[in-house]
């Protein structure tokens, strides 16, 4: 690691002109982050005592795309910086300089539309800066053909001499393959007097960032670089055709390495499962399945087609049949979901529980060993452990201003069909008749039948 504290600048103020959109570019999303929430988490691994971000267009929004791609530790470490105008990266730079002068050590500077570029690749060039006392080190790709990247510069020997923007390019300028990313370190001290000579003289009549080196060079600092061996781990995002060719390259990599590690995709063509979600070995993952977010699975799962779950933890051996749709939401193990069930808003299975088709389970928890198989609404319940709740069951929790609380205790029997008028509590081992509405709470170990539901008599066992 560099033993400057590192300090993190993303530019993310454009709006991406080319992505012909109302959404600025960095909000954007590459699988179901935006592209902002991939450059911080990636910029987050450094462990940098600042991340700055320059915002303006729909700043509110990115800010908030920002702030919720980190921790709570992390996020305060989060700073904004608002250019009003966008005049170019080096003003963009240069609007943050009152933040910087507060600041010391080395500043890695790299543009939000670049999402898949590695942690390893970010702290490489970070080492290599501060080893080499360069007041600007700044990482090169070679590209055939390359489409409006600045172009790398070098007089005879080799040495670097400035970078020139495409369209300010001469034609054995433009020839050159040698290209900038966008990834560069700078001294702070160094970089502070080299913004205030940019001019923007050039094609784009905007102060570029890109001339920054030129300027250190030039008052007799050190500048170095870095050539990077795969291109498209760098490359910015411009339009949506780039966009999805990138989500499908990132798609790739991540099927790629579950596969390694012991996941069964039957079909990775067919198959989005984000990057960083976690699946254990031997789990088998059916065609058409999406797997979103902060999501955790077991060892020997089942998930079956159509599935989409998103900010899961699934323990081990639990099984998603076809069409169900899992959202922030716990299986404890050995459970079987769907199919076609909704499990939503912290819902909670324990071990064994079964939820089963047409089912839709939200903020609430299903004991161990309950079953509840068809048709059925559970919402704001806490069920116990060796329920069965009953066909068409319905927690009737909205009373049209608020929602209210069902709690069935262990060992319970609900008819078919019946309707539980929350607030209500279903007593230990009580049952209820088919076609019941329970309107009152129902004592351990009787059974309550008819609209609305009386107490008939105690059940057996
Ligand atoms: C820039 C580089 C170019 C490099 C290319 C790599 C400059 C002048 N040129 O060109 O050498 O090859 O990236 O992709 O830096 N932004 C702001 N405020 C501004 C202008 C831009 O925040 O005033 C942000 C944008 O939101 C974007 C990033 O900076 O995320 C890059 O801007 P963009 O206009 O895409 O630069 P390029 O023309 O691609
Ligand atoms: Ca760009």
């Amino acid at each position: 690691m560099a033993k400057n504290p590192v300090n993190v600048l993303i530019l993310a103020a454009g709006l991406g002109t080319r992505m012909k959109s109302d959404q600025a570019k960095v909000l954007h999303k590459l699988g179901s982050r935006p592209l902002i929430a991939h450059v911080l988490r990636t910029a987050a691994r450094l462990d940098p005592d600042r991340i700055l971000v320059v915002v303006g267009h729909q700043s509110e929004q990115v800010m908030a795309a920002a702030r919720a791609a980190l921790d709570e530790e992390m996020g305060s470490r989060l700073r904004f910086i608002h250019q009003a105008e966008q005049r170019g990266t080096g003003h963009a730079v240069k609007c943050a300089a009152d933040e910087l002068r507060a600041t010391s050590g080395d500043l890695l500077v790299f543009y939000g539309d670049t999402p898949i570029v590695r942690s390893e690749t970010l702290s490489r060039l970070v080492d290599q800066h501060s080893s080499s006392g360069n007041a600007a080190t700044l990482i090169t790709i070679r590209l055939d053909n390359p489409p409006a990247y600045g172009r790398i510069i070098r007089d005879q020997s080799g040495r670097f001499l400035k970078i020139v923007e495409q369209r300010d390019c001469t034609p054995e300028q433009a020839a050159i393959t040698e290209i900038n990313p966008g990834f560069y370190c700078f001294n702070i001290a160094a970089l502070l007097p080299a913004l205030d000579q940019l001019s923007p003289q050039n094609a784009q009549g905007e102060y570029y960032l890109t001339d920054v080196p030129e300027h250190m060079l030039t008052a007799g600092l050190p500048v170095g670089t870095l050539l990077h061996d795969d291109p498209h781990e760098l490359e910015g995002i411009n339009n949506r055709t780039e966009l999805a060719a990138m989500w499908r390259r990132l798609r790739h990599e991540t099927l790629q390495q579950l596969m390694l590690d012991g996941v069964t995709i039957i079909d990775p063509e067919s198959t989005y499962i984000d990057d960083g979600v976690e699946i254990g070995r031997d789990t088998i993952i059916h065609p058409q399945v999406i797997i979103e977010g902060e999501s955790r699975l077991g060892s020997h799962c089942e998930i079956h087609s159509w599935s989409h779950l998103i900010n899961v933890e699934i323990g081990d051996h639990c099984h998603i049949l076809n069409g169900s749709v899992i959202t922030n939401s716990r299986l404890a193990g050995h459970n079987s979901v769907g199919p076609f069930a909704h499990l939503r808003m912290n819902a909670e299975l324990m071990e064994e529980a079964i939820v089963g088709n047409f089912v839709e389970v939200k903020k609430s928890s299903i004991g161990r060993k309950t079953k509840a198989m068809h048709l059925s609404y559970l919402g704001d319940a806490t069920v116990g452990e060796r329920v069965n709740i009953g066909a068409a069951t319905v927690t009737c929790n909205y009373d049209g201003k608020q929602k209210h609380p069902t709690i069935i205790e262990d060992d319970v029997k609900i008819g078919s069909d019946t309707m539980l008028v929350a607030p209500v509590r279903v007593g230990k081992g009580a049952m209820t008749g088919a076609g019941s509405v329970v309107i009152e709470d129902i004592p351990p170990d009787s059974l309550a039948v008819g609209v609305p539901a009386k107490v008939k008599k105690r059940t057996v066992g």
